[in-house]
């Protein structure tokens, strides 16, 4: 077991290891005053995990309620907020209760946008479930619901009590889902540790996941320690995003966001070598390791498309925009251009 701690506007620690699920309830008696907790969690995870949760808890003394929704990015808008929101006024909770978010990055997003607003404010504890969500999502505070005009655009910097990382749910994970949670690893590679990067081309993830996730995990750590409200380096994590989040939109959300991140992130390494920021061998180094990982690296959009999508995002300030570039692998700039200079990214990348 491995613990990461994160000391940021509230500090927390990030718990990575097997068999948390079953001591959760514990874990959460030790970060919470009151005795009433509400589990969030999709029908796919509550199925496979529920009720081991909601045992846990109860063994700790919670007096537990479950608010269970629909699996799918759909579900983080504005509809589903409100009847949790409204879920938890009606049971009664208060600030000194606790809200559990089992399952991935849409419950986490959710449920802690959820607990940063009811009462301004109760205490969640993040509990993912995803290996996306373990090494991104649900570490760092940013919660999110997503608006008609695009992802995350209503949310808040609001810090969980705890994240326990229960490297044995990933057992269940399908292999398409795990490969999502994959691009996000490969990315923390390419943004600082060759030495990760190595590691994740001599072993799958899969065989190694406590120690990777572990990594993953204390990087972001320090980006959030170093800037938790995304004003500076925090950008970094945005490594394929801008791209990736255009060609994610782009698809009507049909491509995953994991895989739309690995295809923005070998457009970025395109276009970051054909303008002399990193070398080919860089940009093809990238390219192999997403490829092994069973990633897509190219997109059947128009560059022209792909524009006008990365041109609402919302990493956009007035008329430029920030681009994360490779420089090489563990190593990435950050390159703020013009708008008008964007097409040529995407052409070069494409
Ligand atoms: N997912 C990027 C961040 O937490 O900043």
């Amino acid at each position: 077991m491995k613990t990461v701690h994160v000391s940021a506007s509230r500090g927390y620690d990030v718990v990575i290891g097997g068999g948390l699920l079953e001591t959760m309830g514990r874990t959460a008696a030790q970060l919470c005053p009151g005795r009433t907790a509400c589990l969030v969690s999709d029908d796919t995870v509550f199925g496979l995990y529920g009720d081991r949760a909601k045992a846990s808890l109860e063994a700790a003394g919670f007096t537990v309620c479950t608010w269970v929704f629909p699996h799918g990015e759909q579900a983080k808008c504005g509809e589903r907020f409100l009847e949790l929101v409204n879920f938890l006024a009606e049971h009664r909770l208060t600030r000194a209760d606790l809200l559990v978010a089992l399952g991935g990055g849409v419950t986490g997003d959710l449920t802690g946008f959820a607990a940063a607003c009811y009462l301004r404010g109760v205490r969640v504890l993040q509990v993912p479930t995803s290996l996306l969500a373990m090494v991104d999502s649900s570490v760092g505070g940013k919660t999110a619901i997503d608006l008609p005009a695009g992802k995350n655009l209503c949310g808040a910097f609001y810090q969980p009590v705890g994240v326990l990382c229960d490297t044995d749910l990933l057992r269940t994970l399908p292999e398409d889902i795990f490969r999502d949670g994959c691009a996000e690893v490969i990315k923390y590679g390419v943004l600082g540790s060759r030495d990760l990067f190595d590691r994740l081309a001599a072993a799958h993830v899969r065989d190694q996941a406590e120690a990777i996730v572990a990594d993953c995990v204390a990087m972001k750590r320090d980006v959030v320690e170093a800037d938790e409200f995304d004003t500076g380096r925090r950008q970094f994590l945005n490594l394929g995003h801008t791209l990736g989040h255009a060609v994610e939109a782009g698809s009507d959300f049909r491509l995953s966001h994991g895989k739309s991140v690995a295809i923005g992130m070998a457009m970025i390494a395109r276009a970051a070598a054909s303008k002399g920021f990193c070398s080919p061998e860089t940009r093809d180094e990238l390219i192999a390791l997403l490829t092994r990982y069973g990633l897509p690296t190219e997109t059947d959009q128009t560059p022209e498309a792909i524009l006008r999508t990365a041109l609402g995002d919302k990493k956009r300030q007035g008329g430029s925009i920030t681009l994360v570039v490779p420089a090489e692998i563990g190593r990435c700039v950050l390159h703020k251009i013009p708008v008008e200079e964007l097409p040529r990214w995407i052409e070069a990348g494409i």
